[in-house]
């Protein structure tokens, strides 16, 4: 099996390492690099557990070739928090909200509403609360109903409950 050398950045950390061609981004960030809190379940692009930000894009690391993420900056959810602990604001409106049970789906779901809001910063709360309504059809959740997940949205949005 081919390997090749790849080189990037993952939470502002600088790696290098040899990997397979055929290694998937999750994999590799998971077993290689000890990203855990990147879930692989469907492996099919389907669930939107695995979403991690390349270059500041949602994408499945699941269908994301490791060596694709070669140069690139990524970003998982153990980045999203500032260094002193405080949480990304789409973490805080997840805990305020219960948008989360198990957790599974959550660090998939945080990420892709991270992008979202950078994204539409700026815009006004329904056309952010749209763009991230919209953005959770990507992210299976088996248990919270999609209830708290919506209420954070509109805590995101600044919409009123
Ligand atoms: S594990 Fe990647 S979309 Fe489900
Ligand atoms: S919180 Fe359990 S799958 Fe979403």
């Amino acid at each position: 099996m081919s390997e090749h050398r790849i080189e990037l950045t993952v939470n502002g950390n600088r790696h290098i390492a040899r990997v397979e061609a055929r290694t998937s981004l999750g994999e590799f960030l998971r077993d290689t690099l000890g990203y855990t809190g990147t879930h692989l379940a469907c492996e099919h692009g389907v669930c939107g557990a695995c979403t991690v930000m390349v270059d500041g894009d949602a994408m499945r690391s699941c269908l994301t070739l490791a060596v694709q993420a070669d140069g690139a900056a990524v970003t998982t959810v153990e980045g999203l928090a500032q260094a002193d602990g405080t949480l990304h604001p789409v973490q805080q409106a997840l805990r305020d909200n219960f948008g989360l049970q198990c957790g599974f789906c959550t660090p998939g779901v945080a990420i892709t509403m991270a992008a979202v809001t950078r994204d539409n910063e700026g815009a006004d709360s329904g056309a952010m609360e749209e763009a991230l309504t919209q953005a959770m059809s990507g992210h299976i959740c088996r248990c919270t109903g999609y209830q708290g997940i919506r209420r954070a949205i509109r805590q995101l949005a600044g919409v009123s409950a």
